[in-house]
């Protein structure tokens, strides 16, 4: 029996990066999808091509996730066309912009990080439990590594992914009643556009001009245990799969690192 047979699943940030992987991953093992991300455009499109070729159906969804007001109206609107009632919420969107110390960080981009990465997971929640079933259900944030220790020059990251790490806490103990799990999960680099990027080379290699992505795996490499730079979207939703699904139906409230040992390595 597939593993989320009979599932409906919310997925903020559905059109590239992870985002996308959760969707297929989550429709392969039976679940439809509402797909939401910026703009109804040509990657959100194809994350639901994708979905719709595991056979199950997909809804995309437009909307900011740091407009409250937005959100809802553009879920509300997805979920009546999916008809049918939502089991599982997953908060993925997220945003990594310029880094610095932390008192040099433009306020602007201070504001943005917490608005998307912290604010934006408090309205997909606020948006999607409206839609759960009374059967419970499963809500799982992406936070990051960044969520459990300190990353030098980004403090307006780290700081919103430490915060849904107290969200997710708090709505754990307010849902638990209605069987409504809420769990975290910290991945470390992954190979999505948010890193492979030749602005994070460049952060990653300050003393090289014009540094490749084999120059910025080197590094990402020398901070895990195991022997990678970055692990791949679909391992992370392998983890998300399980929170969401009801293999993990007595997890609540924790956090799961999928970090190739990052957090651990001294
Ligand atoms: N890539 C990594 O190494 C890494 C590591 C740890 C955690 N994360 C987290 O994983 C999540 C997914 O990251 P990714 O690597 O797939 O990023 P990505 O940049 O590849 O994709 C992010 C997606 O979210 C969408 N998005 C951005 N802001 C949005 C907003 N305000 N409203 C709606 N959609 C928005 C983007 O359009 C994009 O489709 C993020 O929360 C990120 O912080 C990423």
């Amino acid at each position: 029996m597939a593993r989320m047979a009979g599932g409906a699943v919310l997925v903020t940030g559905a059109g590239g990066g992870m985002g996308r992987a959760h969707c297929i991953r989550l429709a392969e093992e039976g679940a439809d999808v509402v797909a939401l991300d910026l703009a109804h455009d040509a990657a959100l499109a194809a994350t639901a091509d994708a979905v719709r070729a595991t056979g199950r159906a997909c809804v995309t969804a437009a909307a900011d996730v740091s407009d409250g007001d937005a959100l809802r109206t553009a879920v509300d609107g997805a979920v009546t066309a999916l008809g049918r009632r939502l089991t599982a919420v997953i908060a993925n969107a997220g945003v990594y912009d310029t880094p610095g110390p932390s008192w040099t960080i433009d306020p602007a981009v201070w504001a943005r990080s917490l608005d998307v990465n912290l604010t934006g997971v408090w309205h997909t929640v606020q948006a999607g439990v409206a839609h759960m079933t009374d059967a419970g259900g499963s809500v799982v944030i992406v936070s990051s590594t960044a969520g459990i220790k300190a990353i030098p020059t980004a403090s307006h990251y780290s700081a919103a992914k430490h915060g849904v790490v107290g969200l997710a806490r708090t709505l754990a103990n307010e849902l638990g009643a209605r069987s409504i799990r809420v769990n975290t999960v910290h991945p470390g680099s992954v190979a999505t556009p948010m890193i492979l990027n030749e602005r994070t080379f460049a952060n990653l290699c300050p003393g090289l001009d014009d540094p490749t992505e084999a120059d910025a795996a080197a590094v990402l490499a020398s901070r895990n245990l195991l022997p990678v730079a970055w692990i791949a979207p679909e391992d992370v939703s392998n983890v998300v799969l399980f929170l969401a699904s009801d293999e993990s139906r007595y997890m609540t409230g924790s956090q799961l690192v999928i970090d190739a040992g990052l957090t651990q390595k001294v």
